[in-house]
């Protein structure tokens, strides 16, 4: 698939086969085109936590479900989660953050792995247990990194129907 192509063709996947993992050639793969995203001045404020750990991962769902108030899966059985955390001393990490998520998510479809930006990380990686596990994998915890989203990957179930674009809104204006 050409680099055009994917971005038209890429979508988001709600629902994921939990028993077929993305091997790890490939998570590293889909994380370096996340490491190359364009950063404000090149300062590269950007984290990538690559979870594949299924406690983990089950906690981090569980969390994320809490702050919605909701008890399913906002992972939907994705096997595997890509946290993006920004230094938020930084005044483009914002921006940069995303650019990055934006990465892992076409670098995924041209690896053909599917995925979803999941969203919440900035309250999730604010809280208490958000702050406990960046101290765990060795990050700071003392508020200075700010969650941004989480990607997650892996394969939809056998036979599940790819999911359509909705219609694009104009919103392009020509000014020859
Ligand atoms: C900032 C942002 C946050 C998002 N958060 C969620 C989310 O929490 N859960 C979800 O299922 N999809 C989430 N999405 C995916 C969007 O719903 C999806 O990109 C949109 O519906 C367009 O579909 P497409 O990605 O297939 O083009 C998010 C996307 C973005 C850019």
């Amino acid at each position: 698939m050409d680099t055009y192509e994917t971005l038209l063709t890429r979508r988001s996947c709600r629902a994921y086969d939990p028993d077929r993992p993305v091997d790890r050639e490939t998570l590293e793969k889909v994380v370096e085109a996340g490491r190359f995203a364009p950063s404000g001045m090149g300062r590269q404020p950007v984290h990538f936590v690559v979870v594949t750990d299924r406690a983990t991962r089950d906690r981090l769902s569980r969390m994320n479900a809490a702050i919605m108030g909701s008890s399913a899966d906002p992972f939907y059985e994705a096997p595997a989660v890509i946290v993006v955390l920004v230094d938020n001393q930084v005044p483009t990490s914002q921006d940069d953050g995303a650019l990055a998520l934006g990465n892992l998510m076409n670098a995924a479809h041209a690896l053909g792995v599917e995925s979803c930006w999941i969203h919440r990380a900035e309250e999730e990686f604010d809280s208490a247990e958000g702050r406990e596990l960046l101290s765990q994998w060795g990050l700071p915890a003392d508020g200075s990194l700010r969650g941004i989203g989480h990607c997650i990957l892996g394969y939809a179930p056998a036979g599940a129907p790819a999911p359509l674009a909705k219609p694009r809104k104009e919103n392009v204006i020509w000014v020859d």
